[in-house]
């Protein structure tokens, strides 16, 4: 067998990740995932959906966590440890699998979408649901983590931005170019961050978001794209620590994965504001669960909650002007909409009905949706 699985975006990106040419990668494959021009949404801009719901486990951490996973097997870590609101525990939990460790995972009862939950379990992570929401388990596992040999792997190991950063360079590749505007969902900003470390990286410019340094990423790799893109943050009204100038005690949002008062990384989200000329804005639960609705019944894309709040912030700022007309626009749809199967089950009564097992009454039923 080989030593390395020939996939994943360590693979692909080896010269522009903090590993050496032979370190193996602790893979499932991530990345590589589509962008979708919209059809219909989005007018007078061309907007894109970067599709992280399609990597190995449903969402975008699975490209930060092949690294810091990988990265903690190369120091010899037998054991890693997160706070989540669902996603980040379901890809620690596989990727440790995959590893041969043994996942902690610190969640808020009652507040993690059912799929996420689900995978945790499956994966054999050690669950630990707290009294409590994200903010308080972060505390505790940065304690958990400076106590005992366990390794951290929320987006404060910065081999998480590091192998999200690399959503940055799929999506130059794409367009062959940098996109004008990005658009993300924020929680604790590591994403945000990641993808301007990224575009800088891919244009070559410095930015302050990072401290981080490896030799071990070459530093004479030609430009992937000549210009970076204006980021543009969203958060939920009820979980808005950037709209508010703080942290927020009791953040509460249907978007569960956001569901977030105190951002780790606060700092570095403001350096990406200032460099790149963005902006962080705010949606009711309403405006995120409309545009949720919308994506996948106009144009075939299902993403959970805290996803849609990326378009449903750049439909409203397209409309608005804040956007110029004209400009392509990449929203990221950082979760898959299965992660979250009560949300739709919420709409089901309304969508279907039962009837007889007879062919008079499935024609019945389907004439009166033609006339309708
Ligand atoms: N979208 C989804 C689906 C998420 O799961 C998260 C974060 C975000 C957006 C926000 O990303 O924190 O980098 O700004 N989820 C973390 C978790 C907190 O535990 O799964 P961010």
């Amino acid at each position: 067998m080989s030593k390395t699985l020939p996939l994943g975006l360590i693979n692909r990106y080896r010269d522009r990740l903090p590993v050496g040419p032979d370190t193996p990668a602790v893979t499932l494959g991530e990345g590589g995932t589509p962008l979708i021009p919209l059809r219909r949404l989005g007018q007078p801009c061309q907007v894109y959906v970067k599709f992280e719901g399609l990597n190995p486990t449903g969402s975008f951490k699975d490209r930060g966590m092949t690294m810091a996973v990988t990265r903690a097997a190369e120091l010899g870590a037998k054991a890693v440890i997160c706070a989540s609101t669902g996603n980040t525990s379901a890809a620690a939990a596989a990727y440790a699998a995959q590893a041969g460790m043994q996942a902690f995972v610190l969640i808020p009862e009652g507040k993690i979408a059912r799929g996420k939950l689900a995978q945790a379990v499956m994966h054999g992570a050690k669950i630990l649901q707290i009294r409590g929401n994200f903010d308080d388990g972060m505390s505790l596992v940065k304690s958990v983590a400076e106590q005992m040999p366990i390794t951290l792997v929320n987006s404060v190991n910065p081999y998480r931005l590091q192998g999200q950063k690399t959503a940055a360079f799929e999506i130059i590749e794409s367009l062959g170019r940098a996109p004008d505007v990005h658009c993300l969902p924020v929680g604790n900003a590591g994403n945000i961050t990641a993808h301007w470390i990224g575009y800088s990286e891919a244009a070559g410019r410095p930015t302050e978001a990072t401290s981080f340094r490896d030799e071990r990423i070459s530093d004479s790799l030609p430009p992937m794209s000549e210009s970076c893109p204006t980021m543009v943050g969203y958060q939920a009204s009820g979980s808005a620590p950037f709209m508010r100038g703080g942290p927020v005690t009791h953040p509460d949002t249907v978007a569960t994965a956001i569901r977030i008062g105190n951002p780790q990384s606060w700092d570095a989200a403001h350096v990406v504001q200032r460099e790149s000329g963005g902006w962080f804005d705010e949606l009711t639960d309403e405006q995120i669960l409309a545009t949720q609705a919308r994506l996948a019944r106009e144009e075939g894309v299902f993403c959970e909650p805290a996803s849609a709040a990326s378009l449903a912030g750049a439909l409203r700022d397209i409309e608005a002007g804040r956007i110029a007309a004209g400009s392509t626009v990449v929203c990221t749809l950082t979760g898959h909409g299965l992660k979250d199967p009560d949300i739709a089950a919420e709409h089901v009564a309304g969508a279907s009905q039962t009837i007889d097992a007879t062919l008079a009454a499935v024609e019945q039923a389907l004439g009166a949706s033609l006339d309708a």
